[in-house]
């Protein structure tokens, strides 16, 4: 099993990106592990997605044909999706055949702020429709309050949000 995992902060100090090495490390040796690199990609224009694509847009798209399973990991910013992860998903979405089709994806969003970014989750789930991604419904993780559910080594240390990673990680990937 091959997992893609997408990080939704740039930020170096971001809870997200804590939140992504705490899922490295809890899937472990359970399936193969790769983060996607979307810090460097152009916006996304039409103009440029033409043969030859840029470097960058050529590793995203082999990343995510590489994977059989996608992981989101991101903030919410302005009730919605960070535009960074947003524009990463249009990169990848434009190969044919479609690279996400029937291909199972999770969400887990960090906030510092109380609902823990979950309305973010929600217009990302919307894009699962048009990618025909199947999302994982069995399983959700808020990491609300997030300033107080890291240590000062950026480790998680809340054991109930440690548990809900787990259920929605196995959930993702079971055969
Ligand atoms: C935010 N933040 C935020 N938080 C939230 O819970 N709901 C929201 O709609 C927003 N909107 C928002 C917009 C913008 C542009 C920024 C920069 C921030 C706060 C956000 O959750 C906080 O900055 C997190 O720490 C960002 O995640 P990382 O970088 O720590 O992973």
């Amino acid at each position: 099993m091959k997992i893609l995992l997408f990080c939704g902060s740039l930020r170096k100090a971001s809870f997200n990106r804590m939140l992504t090495n705490h899922a490295l490390e809890a899937i472990g040796s359970r399936a193969e592990v790769q983060v996607a690199e979307i810090g460097d990609l152009p916006l996304y224009n039409q103009d440029i997605d033409a043969d030859p694509l840029p470097e960058s847009v050529q590793r995203l798209n082999r990343q995510v044909a590489w994977a059989d399973r996608y992981l989101f990991i991101t903030p919410e910013y302005n009730y919605s999706i960070p535009g960074v992860l947003k524009n990463a998903i249009d990169w990848a979405s434009r190969p044919r055949p479609n690279p996400f089709a029937n291909k199972k994806a999770a969400i887990m969003s960090a906030s510092p702020g109380m609902l823990g970014g979950a309305r973010c989750q929600y217009h990302l789930r919307q894009c699962f429709v048009f990618l025909d991604l199947v999302a994982i419904t069995s399983a959700e993780v808020f990491v609300s309050f997030a300033a107080d559910k890291f240590d000062e080594n950026g480790k998680l240390n809340d054991d109930r949000t440690a548990k809900a990673i787990d259920k929605l990680l196995t959930a993702l990937l079971a055969e």
